[in-house]
């Protein structure tokens, strides 16, 4: 599938439905009315002013790895990605701090049972996520007023004309945190090899430039190896993509990275033009579904290449090993710090 069908799919929900899991997924399961009330629900969690809110923490917890950091090689995608994403991720939940190992331990767990393709493996990580999101979920919906916290937040809130169920809560949580920790890890892991590669972009980078530009820079890197693959649509009735012909009920792939490395899209896939790309870029999806994360995301990015390009330079030469699809970008990747003078 190419960028063409990909935007096809994406931005036409009535003839390839979301709705393709048997599990309760809010509000990335759901179609139509429904799925935009839920997603009213998560936008207004996810939006400019909160992105804002949250910045500081998520610089906090940059500041403190790097800090902790020495030069000479370290790993990328767990040992940075997944550590940031994970403590950042509980500050701005509100989640007890010392879940981190756990959640680190899991996201990797998440990983290689994904890559396993084994269902039982897959479903037996999937439990043990459903019982830490409970763990911290309960005692806040017991006791609403005891907790401050956005997740406190949630499990009041009432804009859905009720409160929503444990089930419902660790479903959206299970959303904002166990897929997108992985995602972020990964997303690290390809901007650090693309800075290492394009020394240019990370001398840029180590200026003064604003935030827009920051993000379109990363957005690019993104774009040239898209580690968040694929989701998956049903077609409603009997279509035609990209000559193929696709029958009612038949599930399809969405495949973003492949659509962002289109060549019919994107003249030459591997050389970053950050302007020139991004109205193209489908890093975050497209239409309906369309990442509501995004600002968040590529916030967290930033101020974590800020605090890092802050202190060291990235050398050339990375040792690594591709992750294996359904995952995309990086298993694991060496690179090598150099602290500026
Ligand atoms: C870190 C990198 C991330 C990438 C590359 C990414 C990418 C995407 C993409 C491509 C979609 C579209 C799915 C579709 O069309 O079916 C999506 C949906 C979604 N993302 Fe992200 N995401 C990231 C992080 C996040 C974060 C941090 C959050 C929340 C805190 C988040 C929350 C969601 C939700 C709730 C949806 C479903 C939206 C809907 O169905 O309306 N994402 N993401």
């Amino acid at each position: 599938m190419g960028h063409e069908e990909a935007k096809t799919v994406a931005l036409n929900p009535e003839a390839f439905s979301s709705a393709v899991s048997a599990h309760l997924q809010l509000p990335n399961g759901l179609d139509g009315e429904e799925h935009a009330r839920w997603r009213g629900l998560v936008d207004s969690y996810l939006g400019p002013e909160r992105v804002r809110a949250a910045e500081p923490e998520f610089a906090r917890t940059a500041a403190e790895i790097v800090a902790g950091l020495r030069p000479g090689t370290v790993e990328a995608v767990m040992g940075l990605g997944a550590s940031f994403a994970v403590r950042g991720m509980l500050r701005w939940l509100g989640w007890p701090e010392d879940l981190a190992g756990e959640l680190v331990q899991w996201v990797k767990d998440n990983q290689a049972a994904t890559r396993s393709g084994d269902r039982d493996a897959t479903a037996e990580v999937a439990r043990r996520y459903d019982a830490i999101v409970r763990g911290v979920v309960e005692p806040r919906r017991a006791r609403p007023r005891a907790y401050q916290d956005v997740t406190a937040e949630l499990a009041r809130d009432r804009s859905l004309g009720r409160e929503l169920s444990v089930e419902e809560l660790v479903s959206v949580l299970r959303n904002w945190t166990a897929g997108d920790l992985g995602s972020m890890a990964a997303c690290v892991g390809v901007i650090a090899y693309g800075l290492a590669n394009h020394t240019e972009l990370q001398d840029r980078l180590s200026q003064a430039v604003s935030d827009e530009e920051y993000e379109a820079i990363l957005n690019e890197l993104l774009r040239i190896d898209d580690p968040f693959v694929s989701n998956r649509r049903k077609a409603t009735r009997p279509a035609l993509l990209g000559g193929d012909e696709i029958a009612a009920g038949e599930v399809i792939h969405v495949h973003w990275t492949g659509a962002n490395r289109d060549p019919r899209t994107f003249e030459s896939p591997d050389e970053p033009r950050p302007s020139e790309n991004a109205p193209e870029n489908l890093v975050w999806g497209i239409g309906p579904h369309a990442c509501p994360g995004r600002g968040l995301s590529l916030m967290e990015l930033r101020v974590f290449f800020r605090a890092l390009l802050g202190r060291f330079a990235i050398a050339a030469g990375t040792h690594g090993t591709r992750a294996s699809y359904p995952v995309g970008g990086w298993e694991s990747l060496e690179i090598t710090l150099k602290e500026r003078s």
